[in-house]
């Protein structure tokens, strides 16, 4: 079966690739993506933290429906991408589904953050 269906479909892993509580990263065509496994959904996010770009597949933890990155602890409600905590902006999904036991996003259009450059400066410990 083509990987690529109409109106920016396409497969992104099987569902047996990523179990519950796991982040991996994949490339879903040209745009990369990380599939979070969320009970028995999945979630399709850009592979990039919200706050300062850190690599969610890496410092992503993600325990009952809530994803935290270990880098400053910004965390977000995996069914809604609602922010948590200390998150001042929201996670963003892919539209997803699965088929056949095979995961599926439309990436028709790149989602990407816009990052502060006084991010880099404000943060302290
Ligand atoms: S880079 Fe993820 S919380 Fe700061």
């Amino acid at each position: 079966m083509s990987d690529l269906l109409e109106n920016g479909w396409r497969r992104v892993c099987a569902t047996a690739d990523v179990n519950d509580g796991e982040l991996k990263r994949f490339q879903a065509g040209e745009i990369a993506v990380v599939v979070v496994g969320v009970g028995d959904e999945y979630r399709i996010i850009p592979p990039f933290c919200p706050h300062m770009a850190e690599p969610l597949h890496e410092s992503g933890i993600c325990r009952a429906g809530t994803l935290t990155c270990s880098k400053h602890l910004w965390q977000w409600n995996l069914l809604t991408g609602k922010e948590q905590g200390p998150a001042e902006r929201p996670l963003l999904f892919y539209q997803s589904e699965v088929r056949d036991g095979e995961v599926w996003a439309c990436v028709d259009k790149e989602l990407v953050y816009e990052f502060d450059e006084e991010d880099d400066d404000d943060f302290e410990w």
